[in-house]
């Protein structure tokens, strides 16, 4: 190992890191434990759930980036923790514990990365972190040299050349951050006014009205969280770009910078401003990185066929840094401390020195992806699109005009009758509003980056390399001359960022359907809904099998009739309430008699049952009576439309006709329908009661009021489903299964027993 300057200045000095679990922080100590064993390396890492910063920082160092390391040094890396050569401190930013009193560095790379946080989110991070640690620093008593990883894109919304220098603003960075926490309160109290909630009830109640109070209470309250983190991260965006900031992110950026030059008259500061990192060139080794950044998302997106244009302009340019350069700048910069009082700023970039132009990077990757495709698993190789760069305004009414046609099939498809076919058009439906919505996202944030003219300059960043002793310009080089866009995105960068999907994919293979097992077990129940689930019938079709063989022909007329005309008001109450929907119906039974209606059943529309009985439900029931489990119909139908199936059934709970003393229904229910919430509650009752165990038990419904009852049990299994509950069944990966429609729904009961 030569001994460069750049290692004899850091020698015995303490660097205290922050952000060292992040990507640009892993590759800083990687290179200070490689390069620099002789620095004593201090890091601020918070815990994370149940695991310490300790286990954090030694989980780190088993990771890819550590492996030459670990080559050099043997598997253990634990001993760098025991020999003091790296100390752990666990905190997070906003709560920094006391810091050792003799840190000579200070590389302060923790941040909030993404570009639209809620703006006090942005500030908490961005500018108070820095704050606090800067706080921690000076109570510490250390007098270190200070190093704040910022970002070039703080130069704003401008044109044209960017200077390493103080940014020419006068935005009060106090006075931005105050008003920003305010904001969040302001926001709370505003989404507490009746006006507010009013609406947040209504729309949660179009949503789950049918499931009950309670569900549409807690959809409500999602809705109200929902709206203030909205409106925060609106805040932010729109505060930025008021501003001449991109977004929160380099508006909040920008406020740090300026707190840290006006806190820090006393101390050497540093400013790095890299522009959009990505992965190493050759340190620890070609192509990595760590999680994605700004360019994988839509290079992958481009890759899967998903990214059909793009709002950018060819010969514009994307100033992309490979990290290792960043990490090499940063340390030849640490090892040359400035005067106090006076920063240095660096712009990390390659756009002044080795442009990369969009048109370039569209046709280098185009050609790895041509030469390369991705294998998707439903669609086999992918056919990378051309683009045609129409500009932004173009690409924006293109994904407007998508947007649209989406929301107008997505109402069509809601509304129609539940079948496969539904269900199918609403998949592809999802899949399409998923690309949309990846397509917005991205347009969205990115489309200021890629259209902006900035031309950042690196006239002192080059000077600094330029400087650099012969001996550190190997291993701590920066020159991005040397960078050849064709290898760096064909040979490093686009395969390292592949390998892991394709890694991923084979690994998973096809995604295996989720199935049904009926495992035998006690204590376990496995309760079934009736109408749409056991029996292709509906609770209209059901009355008038009962009422009308009561009736004579006049009445049977009348009551057909005036059935028909209830039919919208009663459709149109199902949706918003089915409790009150059945009431409405029930309320017809006034004056039929209990008796009769059972004799009815029995004799005469038994057989119309069973022919509408779904012999894969039968043979359901049958599943779990064998594995010993009690099985429980839970209906909202009416007790004497049961009968058919009673003796598949240990228990059966369904709507109960008050009668009067002569034997006749009064229209009204012994006790409110069992529907929504109000089965879930019941298992729930009974369970306790009967000791069943539902995280073991089943339950079987058709419609997405039965979400509750669903969510009860441990094995929840989707029959036929409608398409709001079979979108719920794809994103939980419960089995669905289609019990009617098949040959097999027309045998009756008897055949299938
Ligand atoms: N990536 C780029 O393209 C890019 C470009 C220019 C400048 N930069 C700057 O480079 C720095 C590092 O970026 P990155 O890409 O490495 O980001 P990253 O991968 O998201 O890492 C962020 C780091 O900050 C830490 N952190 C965030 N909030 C914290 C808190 N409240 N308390 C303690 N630690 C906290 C994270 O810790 P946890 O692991 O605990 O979350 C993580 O270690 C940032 O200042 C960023 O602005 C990045």
């Amino acid at each position: 190992m030569t001994a460069g300057p750049i290692r004899g200045a850091l020698t015995g000095k303490r660097v205290l890191l922050t952000g060292a679990t992040g990507f640009v922080g892993e590759a800083l100590l990687e290179r200070l434990l490689f390069d620099l064993p002789d620095t004593r390396v201090v890091l601020l890492i918070r815990a994370r759930g149940d695991v310490s910063a300790l286990q954090r920082a030694k989980q780190l160092l088993e990771g890819p980036a550590f492996a030459r390391l670990r080559e050099r040094e043997g598997d253990d890396l634990d001993g760098v923790f025991d020999n003091g050569h790296v100390e752990v401190v666990e905190g997070d930013l906003d709560r920094i514990p006391p810091l050792p009193p003799d840190l000579d560095v200070v590389i302060h790379c923790a941040g909030e990365v993404s570009f639209d946080p809620p703006i006090d989110e942005g500030f908490a991070t961005n500018l108070h972190g820095t704050l606090n640690v800067l706080a921690a620093v000076e109570a510490s008593g250390s007098r270190p040299h200070y190093l704040h990883v910022s970002t070039a894109y703080v130069a704003g919304l401008q044109q044209g050349h960017v200077l390493e220098g103080r940014l020419d603003h006068a935005v009060d960075w106090r006075r931005e951050a105050d008003l920003a926490h305010q904001l969040r309160e302001r926001l709370e109290i505003d989404s507490r006014s009746g006006e507010q909630l009013a609406a947040f009830t209504a729309g949660a109640a179009a949503e789950h009205g049918v499931t009950g109070a309670t569900s549409v209470a807690a959809a409500a309250e999602r809705r109200r969280r929902e709206w203030v983190d909205k409106a925060l991260v609106d805040a932010g965006r729109e505060r930025g770009r008021s501003l001449g900031w991109t977004d929160c992110y380099t508006f909040t950026k920008a406020m740090a910078e300026r707190a840290v030059e006006q806190t820090t008259a006393h101390l050497p500061v540093t400013i790095l401003r890299p522009s959009i990192i990505e992965s190493a060139l050759k340190q620890p080794f070609p192509g990595w990185i760590e999680g994605f950044k700004m360019a994988e998302p839509i290079i992958l997106a481009f890759g899967r066929g998903d990214l059909p244009e793009f709002p950018a302009i060819p010969d514009g340019v994307l100033d992309v840094i490979p990290v290792d350069l960043v990490v090499n700048a940063t340390l030849a910069a640490a090892s040359r401390p400035p005067e106090p009082g006076s920063p240095a700023y660096f712009t990390i970039c390659s756009g002044a020195r080795n442009p990369l132009r969009f048109g370039l990077l569209y046709e280098l990757v185009r050609d790895y992806f041509v030469a390369h495709p991705m294998v998707q698993r439903d669609r086999g190789e992918v056919k990378v699109p051309h683009w045609n760069w129409p500009g932004s305004a173009r690409v924006d009414q293109l994904i407007r005009l998508g947007e649209r046609a989406q929301r107008a099939a997505d109402r069509v498809v809601t509304a129609m009758p539940r079948s496969s076919r539904t269900r199918d058009w609403a998949r592809t439906l999802d899949r399409q509003r998923g690309r949309l919505e990846f397509l917005r996202r991205y347009y969205d944030l990115y489309q200021p980056y890629t259209e902006a003219e900035l031309h950042f300059t690196d006239n002192a960043t080059h000077a600094l390399h330029r400087s650099l002793h012969p001996d550190d310009v190997e291993p701590f080089g920066f020159d991005v001359a040397v960078i050849d866009w064709r290898h760096y995105l064909q040979d490093v960068h686009v395969p390292a960022i592949v390998a892991p999907m394709t890694a991923m994919s084979a690994m998973r293979g096809p995604r295996p359907t989720p199935t049904r097992m009926v495992r035998p077990a006690e204590n376990t129940v496995a309760v079934f809904d009736m109408d749409g689930t056991l029996l292709s019938s509906n609770v209209v079709e059901s009355y008038l099998w009962l009422r009308l063989p009561e009736l004579g022909l006049p009445a049977k007329a009348r009551e057909v009739g005036e059935v028909a005309r209830a039919l919208p008001r009663w459709l149109a109450t199902e949706k918003k309430d089915r409790s009150a929907f059945l009431r409405m119906v029930y309320r017809r039974y006034e004056g039929a008699s209990l008796t009769e209606l059972e004799r009815i059943v029995d004799e005469e529309i038994t057989a119309t049952m069973l022919t509408r009985l779904s012999a894969a439900a039968v043979r359901a029931v049958r599943e779990h009576r064998d594995a010993g489990h009690r099985v429980v119909l839970v209906t909202g139908a009416v007790r004497p439309l049961t009968r058919p199936v009673a003796t598949l059934f240990d228990e059966i709970v369904a709507a109960e006709l008050a009668v009067s003393s002569e034997g006749r229904c009064t229209g009204l229910l012994q006790r409110p329908p069992m529907v929504g919430e109000a089965r879930a509650s019941w298992l729930r009752h009974r369970a306790q009661e009967a000791g069943w165990d539902l995280s073991a038990s089943y339950a079987y419904a058709d419609s997405a009021s039965d979400l509750p009852l669903l969510r009860a049990v441990g094995n929840p299994v989707v029959v036929d489903p409608d398409v709001v509950l079979s979108r719920v069944a794809r994103k939980e990966r419960w089995p669905v299964e289609l019990w009617h429609g098949s040959p097999a729904r027309h045998r009756p009961l008897e055949a299938a027993r």
